[in-house]
């Protein structure tokens, strides 16, 4: 097992490229099953769930190559419509096969994902949809099996506006018969990328990017050629990563239209940040100031920001309070940044940070993937040594984050436990 190891107290300083988005990349991946062809998708970044979403076309029957996060996906000798459970539990994406199996075949027969560190994470809000369009649904043995003769357009209004979920009704409802409308939809930029490509391929979406989709069902798809949007996750954790060493650093690739909730955040925590042609630039404070933040769906402060925000709030003069409004158990880092010393109390859904100038480096242990980032973010402000533990999580996510960070000066490597 490998650890990454950090010595803080460096600001960071230079240039960092953004790599392909995770987020947009496995949804990506996933349409191309809608076309019979080849698809050709570029930018990915290299990560574990990508590698679990390529192995997954690969037991479905698709040719898949690669090389410098250039992917061809062959989908005409599909001959399995089943995710096992070993693919879909390392990587709850998985069911995003679900969608275009039943929309080209008629048939998919998906693994539950079952629960998660974050929280429950259901897919009742798929499944429903699905039904709506015509399919038939039953679980059996831990597996969805889904059917449908055809599927036909129909009116879906999400009870909460689920990513996942108005990915997979997005990619069934284009190859249905009639019209869709998709009401509470989610807005994030993923969503906008998978519509585009989607109407590259000969889709006819529109609304993408608003609450409100309306698709127009196509008898066939044309395989995919599309690149990958910048990660702004990743963006967003170098941004933080240069506000929480008060260094200075242009980080290329992110997208201030995508950002603005952080954005505002962070000037509010007494950040400079300057929009670049190609990028934003990020010059930390010399002091930070204590923010209160509450996560919700875009363009809200993104959950999958919360952790790494946090890591910035431990630092701050001042007391601040974040909420957690999208999952319901998304405080795992609570725990690790304690044992350096950071002061933070868990009242309900919330977490109260003091600042603190004393935190100290320490052994701990990522528990999912954005509470690893929270963690090399408080080891980058502490002045010892921090190991994180159990980075899985970290590659399942980040694109040699440890490199990009070394990079911009940080003390920072890869070893074996
Ligand atoms: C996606 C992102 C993840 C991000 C999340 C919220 C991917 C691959 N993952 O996850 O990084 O943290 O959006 O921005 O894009 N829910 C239901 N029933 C459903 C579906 C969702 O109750 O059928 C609930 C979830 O439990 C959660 C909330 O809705 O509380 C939002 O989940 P959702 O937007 O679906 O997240 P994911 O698509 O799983």
């Amino acid at each position: 097992m490998e650890k990454i190891v950090i010595k803080g107290g460096t600001p960071l300083n230079g240039t960092v490229q953004v790599s392909g988005a995770k987020n947009s990349a496995l949804p990506l991946l996933f349409a191309t099953l809608l076309a019979d062809g080849e698809s050709k998708i570029c930018n990915v970044p290299a990560l574990r769930d990508i590698n679990t979403a390529v192995k997954l076309l690969r037991e479905l029957g698709a040719e898949v190559a690669s090389q410098d996060g250039r992917y061809r996906i062959n989908t005409k000798k599909i001959q399995s419509i089943q995710a096992p459970y070993d693919l879909v539990k390392t990587m709850r994406a998985s069911v995003l096969v679900l969608g275009p199996l039943l929309a080209r075949f008629g048939q998919a027969r998906v693994s539950l994902p079952g629960g998660c560190a974050i929280g429950a994470r259901p897919i009742n809000l798929h499944l429903k949809g699905l039904e709506a369009l015509g399919a038939r649904i039953h679980i059996d043995h831990g597996y969805i099996e889904a059917t449908a003769d055809k599927l036909r357009g129909a009116k879906i209004s999400f009870d909460l506006p689920t990513v996942g979920g108005t990915e997979n009704l997005l990619m069934a409802a284009a190859l249905a018969e009639g019209e869709t409308v998709l009401e509470n939809a989610a807005r994030e930029p993923e969503i906008v990328q998978l519509a585009d490509a989607l109407n590259s391929m000969g889709a006819r979406i529109e609304g993408a990017g608003t609450a409100i989709i309306h698709i127009q069902g196509v008898s066939r798809l044309n395989p995919l050629e599309c690149q990958v949007i910048p990660d702004r996750i990743e963006a967003g954790t170098f941004m933080i990563a240069a506000a929480i060493t008060g260094g200075h650093v242009l980080v290329r690739g992110a997208v201030r239209e995508d950002q603005q909730a952080l954005i505002s955040k962070l000037i509010e925590a007494g950040a400079d940040i300057q929009p670049e042609a190609d990028g934003l630039r990020v010059i930390g404070p010399k002091n930070v100031t204590s923010v209160d933040i509450r996560t919700s769906v875009f363009p809200g402060f993104p959950t999958d920001m919360q952790a790494q925000f946090m890591a910035l709030m431990t630092v701050a003069g001042g007391t601040s309070r974040i909420s957690e409004t999208v999952f319901e158990n998304r405080f795992m880092h609570v725990c690790e940044l304690q044992r350096m010393g950071a002061d933070i109390q868990i009242d309900g859904h919330s977490a109260i940070i003091r600042g603190t100038d004393q935190m100290t480096g320490a052994p701990v242990m990522a528990t999912d993937l954005r509470a690893s980032a929270s963690l090399i973010l408080a080891g980058l402000a502490s002045e010892n040594t921090t190991e994180v533990a159990r980075i899985y999580h970290l590659d399942r996510g980040y694109e040699k984050i440890e490199e990009k960070l070394a990079a911009l000066g940080a003390d920072i490597w890869r070893e074996q436990e």
